[in-house]
């Protein structure tokens, strides 16, 4: 769905507070260049007082759409005029598309997990019969949703707060069954992927009960964390000669629908910009 108007500059955003951060604005303009778009990505601090106002002006504006950032992700539902049913699953819409004066939101965080994996390791999810997933906070959410669509047949939440775990395994529809961390050892050899979606690694920081020499030699590490590229995590699965993903392709995919969206163009994840945006 293309919805930029061709006749004048199509216009995208991000919006969050605070938003300085952000690497969408050089990933969307590393695209634009790529493809010699006369279109234009800004940053744009919104605070949450100012998020009704900012959607009510949205849509009668120019912008064909933008991302939604930290801490609006949730905020958004309620000023939407639709959001579609994965992101209600996953429980946060960080992509908006205009049309037609009419705002609709969309998550597409789950596709960046699937871009990233099939980019890497073509074929994964037809060899996979069980996953492993670390964690049970918001970011799982997309995590679980993609392992789903992929109908992977079995994936055990791992978490330190088990009610956590429980309470996402009968929120969000598929085969998934919770654990505590505890039982990685007893799962682990059967688990032909394992995905890290809690925030450690991000400091340097390990899990320290992981024993992930229990895992299949043909097992496939990833990591959500991008910072650093090579957490923890990764490299001990590297020592043990597992194949490893790092997050920041994740990052990259998940903004490839919304330019496909607003810009007319499927841009390519490419080592460019992987190397401009690490
Ligand atoms: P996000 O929304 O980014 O996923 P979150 O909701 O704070 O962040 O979730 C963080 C996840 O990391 C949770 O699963 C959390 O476990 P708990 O539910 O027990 O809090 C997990 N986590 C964070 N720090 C941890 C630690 N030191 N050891 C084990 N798990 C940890």
């Amino acid at each position: 769905m293309f919805i930029g108007n061709p006749s004048r500059v199509t216009k995208a955003f991000v919006i969050g507070d605070p938003i300085k951060h952000s690497r969408s604005p050089l990933i969307h303009g590393h695209w634009l260049a790529q493809f010699g778009l006369d279109g234009t990505y800004e940053a744009i601090n919104v605070t949450p007082e100012g998020l009704p106002e900012f959607f009510d002006r949205l849509r009668t504006s120019e912008f064909a759409g933008g991302n939604v950032t930290i801490p609006h992700k949730e905020a958004v539902f309620a000023l939407c005029d639709s959001v579609d049913p994965l992101a209600r699953a996953i429980g946060a819409v960080n992509t908006l598309v205009v049309e037609n004066a009419k705002v609709h939101g969309t998550n597409t965080d789950y596709l960046g997990f699937l871009g990233n994996l099939d980019a890497a390791a073509p074929g994964w999810s037809d060899r996979i019969e069980q996953a492993i997933v670390l964690g049970a906070g918001g970011a799982a959410r997309a995590i679980l949703v993609a392992l789903a669509a992929r109908k992977i047949a079995s994936v055990h939440i791992l978490n330190r707060t088990v009610a956590t775990a429980e309470k996402l395994a009968v929120e969000i529809n598929g085969p998934f069954q919770s654990h505590p961390l505890g039982e990685f050892e007893q799962l682990a050899p059967d688990a032909g992927l394992l995905v890290n979606t809690t925030s450690i690694g991000m400091h340097g920081t390990a899990f320290e009960a992981l024993n992930l020499s229990c895992l299949p030699k043909s097992a496939l590490v990833t990591d959500i964390v991008y910072t650093p590229l090579v957490t923890p995590l990764l490299a001990e699965a590297r020592t043990l000669g597992l194949a490893t993903v790092d997050g920041l392709g994740m990052l990259l995919h998940q903004a490839v629908p919304g330019f496909e969206a607003w810009f007319g163009q499927r841009p390519v994840v490419d080592q460019g910009l992987r190397d401009q945006i690490a």
